[in-house]
């Protein structure tokens, strides 16, 4: 028996900021970072909840650790709130679904748990994940747990409206990672599936509209529902080694997760179709990769080009958006990348996001790719 879920229900378009007037009379708190709490979209939610009686945590770091967590339960559990609002990209969603889920374990039941992205990009509002930075060991940690999803998100275009167009692209590749690793884990489904392929739809069509002219409501409205769709996809499907590498690398050197995503995509789907025959038929993958260029218009006749006319597709949007080709691109001295990449491969082999992977993989076959990145 299977199982589809999707537990977040979504307010979207230019007036569902309003949803929050239903917090009138209660005690709410917002967990934000400090750039966040100064912003038109801040002052837009301040407004929606001025007849609630609201503290703010605007401490949220990006790649949140251990102790910005315990620091905005502080907070959190000092305000004993009916709700708990999270505004932010995925740092500060990440921090806030901490907070909720030790707010669980500690009988603080019954809160209201509503995230509003302010990016789009991460998906977090609609999954049960969080990623955790462990300073100590230098790792990132992908935690699951059914308390850590938000009971409502709020899609308001107007929230991400100002966002610059670097971020816009390193969000934006991120969503678009989540939709392909989604569409040919080995936990997709029809479901899953239908998702993904409409959230690779919007991004191949918006993305770059959103990047060229950010003041473009449609286009960020189509980009925002994108990256949710990506998120219920692969939230119930899972993800793959693409992942598992970011977080390593991500873990080690300072760089933004979607960009790294832009960086590792094309080589790791030239790995997961790379023997087109399996068995003595085409390689599943390979067929998916070929399905997903197909609908987006690749017209070549056999698997192999298919697939190679849609890492072409990535690899071409990826410079249109001007992400990093090559890990020098990053700043990341080779020298020092090359030192790491044995921590790295293990590191990534051990990520739960390898588990869902298309292509079962050594840790050999993970430093082979960490060398191709170089
Ligand atoms: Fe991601």
């Amino acid at each position: 028996m299977d199982r589809f879920q999707i537990k977040t229900e979504i307010y979207y378009g230019a007036d569902s900021m309003s949803y929050l007037n239903r917090l009138d009379g209660q005690r709410v708190v917002i967990v934000t970072d400090a750039f966040m709490a100064t912003t038109d979209v801040m002052a837009q939610v301040r407004q929606a909840l001025l007849n609630a009686e609201v503290t703010v945590f605007d401490r949220v770091k990006p790649n949140p650790n251990i102790e910005v967590i315990t620091d905005a339960f502080m907070v959190f559990a000092g305000a004993r709130p009916q709700a708990l609002i999270t505004l932010g990209g995925g740092s500060s969603i990440d921090t806030a679904k901490a907070v909720h889920k030790i707010a669980q374990e500690q009988g603080m039941a019954d809160i209201l748990f509503i995230a509003i992205p302010t990016t789009s990009g991460s998906g977090s509002e609609m999954t049960s994940y969080a990623v955790i930075t462990n300073e100590l060991t230098s790792t990132k940690i992908a935690m699951a747990s059914e308390d850590m999803y938000p009971d409502v998100a709020i899609l308001d275009p107007l929230a991400v409206l100002t966002t610059p167009p670097r971020l816009t692209a390193d969000t934006g590749f991120d969503a678009l990672s989540h939709a392909i690793e989604a569409y040919v884990s080995t936990g997709h489904t029809d479901f899953s599936d239908a998702m993904a392929e409409k959230a690779l739809h919007l991004l191949f069509e918006y993305l770059p509209i959103t990047y060229d002219d950010g003041k473009n409501l449609e286009a960020r409205e189509r980009v925002h529902n994108a990256a949710c769709l990506a998120g219920m996809a692969f939230e119930n499907a899972g993800l793959g080694i693409v992942h598992s590498l970011s977080h390593a690398i991500g873990g080690t050197f300072p760089a933004p997760h979607g960009r790294l995503n832009a960086l590792i995509m094309p080589t790791v789907m030239e790995f997961n179709a790379g023997n087109l025959r399996v068995s003595g038929r085409l390689n599943p993958t390979a067929l998916r990769y070929a399905q997903l260029g197909r609908m987006l218009g690749t017209t070549t006749a056999t698997t192999r080009n298919q697939v190679a006319g849609f890492v072409g597709l990535i690899r071409h949007l990826r410079r249109d958006l001007d992400m990093p080709e090559r890990i020098t691109d990053l700043g990341i001295p080779p020298y020092e990348f090359v030192a790491a990449i044995p921590q790295l491969a293990q590191t990534a082999l051990h990520d739960r996001c390898t588990d869902t992977n298309p292509r079962e993989v050594t840790v050999g076959d993970l430093e082979a790719l960490l060398r191709f990145l170089i």
